[in-house]
């Protein structure tokens, strides 16, 4: 039995981070796992501009503890306003790394998101151009497509038709959540990859609503039937180059959950490793979880994987992980994958 695991140091490519007091408070979550991350710029209000973007990371750095070592890659929020020049610019300075693409209301603080894919078309040439990511929630809003069917839709009413158009933008399809979704990346061959989060290989639909109304299992795309969750597991394990890590933890506080119409996010970023050493060891995937964590992402972005290495250690008992970080925006839950989690980051 394998009881130790050596990997290089993992990214997470999907994370947020937020502002202020809850910055302050769950950024260590991330840092002390994580060597890089890919920053969501959907603050309120959101990231838009290169020098927002700047001013943001550098909050994320006097947030984070000084002895950890961590390299927020900024996002951009894309706008129908949005400046090519400016979203340009910053990508040669090296200040911005990738665009997010939220279409208006599919999400947390989405509402400044993009209504007509036209209108950005645009900012979207001079990406493909410059080779700059796209990264994309991909859900429709359109009130009459029932929400579980909403990733599948926008593939092939959005995703595709825009791929074609634009040929040569590199697209990330975030948080993946369907076997429509894995199957689609699995059949382009160059410029798309999807993220997958840890919940969503752990979850299906039924912790949101089976036996009572759970809103620490709620996020957006929402966790769907269990042949969905297979099919991610599947992809995830597989060690496959398009398939890589974004955990999507977005922390909200338990008010803001536990309420009539509570907040969509997991907060996953204290535990997320544990929980992925015990998801591919069942899978009996452990040689293939440093693909997943480490090497796939970076290979993605065109960069080079961290030199850094953790080391994960099989406890003989569980480990204990506190189920709520205390910020000073309220106590936030953390993702409770209701296994006990015997592997632990050393
Ligand atoms: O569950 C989610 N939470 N999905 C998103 O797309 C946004 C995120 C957040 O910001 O809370
Ligand atoms: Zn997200």
């Amino acid at each position: 039995m394998t009881t130790s695991l050596t990997i290089t140091k993992p990214d997470d490519w999907h994370l947020h981070l937020r502002d202020g007091a809850m910055l302050e408070g769950i950024i260590a979550s991330s840092s002390r796992h994580f060597h890089r991350a890919i920053i969501m710029p959907n603050l309120v209000p959101p990231v838009v501009t290169t020098a927002e973007a700047v001013s943001y990371r550098e909050r994320i750095l006097a947030a984070k503890p000084r002895a950890d070592f961590f390299n927020p890659l900024m996002t951009l929020y894309l706008t129908e306003n949005t400046d090519p020049a400016d979203v340009a610019a910053g990508f040669a300075d090296g200040l911005v790394t990738a665009v997010k693409l939220y279409p208006a209301g599919a999400t947390t603080n989405s509402a400044s998101g993009v209504k007509d894919i036209t209108k950005v078309y645009p900012v979207l040439e001079k990406m493909a151009e410059i080779g700059m990511p796209l990264c994309v929630h991909g859900e429709v809003t359109d009130p009459s497509v029932d929400i579980f069917d909403r990733e599948a839709v926008f593939i092939d009413m959005v995703l595709d038709p825009l791929r074609k158009r634009i040929s040569g933008l590199k697209v990330v399809m975030e948080h993946v959540t369907t076997r429509q979704g894995v199957d689609y990346v699995l059949s382009q061959e160059a410029g798309l990859g999807a993220t997958i989060t840890t919940h969503h290989l752990i979850i299906n639909r039924n912790a949101i609503l089976a036996g009572g109304i759970r809103p620490h299992y709620y996020c957006l795309p929402v966790a769907k039937r269990e042949e969905h969750r297979l099919a991610l597991r599947s992809a995830a394990t597989s060690g496959d180059r398009r398939f890589f890590l974004g955990t999507d933890s977005a922390p909200h506080s338990d008010p803001n959950k536990e309420t009539a119409c509570g907040c969509a996010g997991i907060f996953t970023a204290p535990n997320t490793l544990s929980c992925l050493a015990h998801v591919f060891e069942e899978e009996g995937a452990l040689d293939r979880l440093e693909a997943f964590t480490s090497l796939n992402g970076p290979a993605f972005y065109g960069l080079q994987p961290n030199e850094e290495k953790i080391t994960l250690v099989k406890r003989a008992e569980p480990v204990a992980c506190p189920s709520k970080v205390h910020t000073g925006d309220g106590d936030v839950t953390v993702f409770d994958p209701m296994f006990p989690l015997y592997w632990d980051v050393q």
